[in-house]
């Protein structure tokens, strides 16, 4: 049997290399180069929404325990990065893009480091699950990943399809 995957460390590890693209995608998008940009772009999705399917469908609820009803603002902040996604995106399919455009498409990358910075944070918390609850989330974190719904995707079927 595989060994379990330990969540506290895979959480920071998906926020490095999310980290990584949006650093890239701002700048790839600023300089013009759309090829790369969608490329990043496309990476970045396809990590992103297992990550954020994980955190909606067992991270948060989990941490109900320490958060109470906080939980529904990182909720709400999904919405928004979700909506900043999306927007990356349309700016990035056009066949080509003004430079105010690119500077659109960076700066929307750069909102969205604030929220992988943010999301970061979570991790002090999470330290304090007992071992069954770490278990549990790990099981979760590997569902989703192995399920590998793109974030967009998952947004506009699976998430919508929740609330
Ligand atoms: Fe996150």
């Amino acid at each position: 049997m595989p060994t379990r995957l330990d969540p506290i460390v895979e959480f920071r590890e998906d926020h490095r290399k999310v980290r990584d693209g949006l650093l890239d995608l701002a700048a790839a998008a600023e300089a013009g180069d759309l090829v790369k940009a969608r490329d990043i772009l496309g990476t970045i999705n396809n990590l992103v929404g297992p990550h954020f399917r994980y955190e909606e469908e067992a991270l948060y609820p989990a941490l109900k325990e320490f958060l109470g009803d906080y939980v529904d603002s990182l909720i709400r902040e999904h919405d928004g990065a979700i909506d900043t996604a999306k927007t990356a995106a349309n700016l990035l399919a056009k066949p080509s893009v003004s430079p105010e455009e690119g500077k659109a498409a960076a700066n929307a990358a750069r909102a969205l480091l604030v929220h992988v910075s943010n999301c970061d944070g979570l991790n002090i918390l999470a330290e304090r699950f007992s071992k069954d609850k770490l278990d549990d989330l790990a099981e979760h974190y590997a569902g989703s990943r192995a399920a590998g719904v793109p974030l967009l995707q998952w947004a506009d079927t699976i998430r919508k399809g929740r609330s």
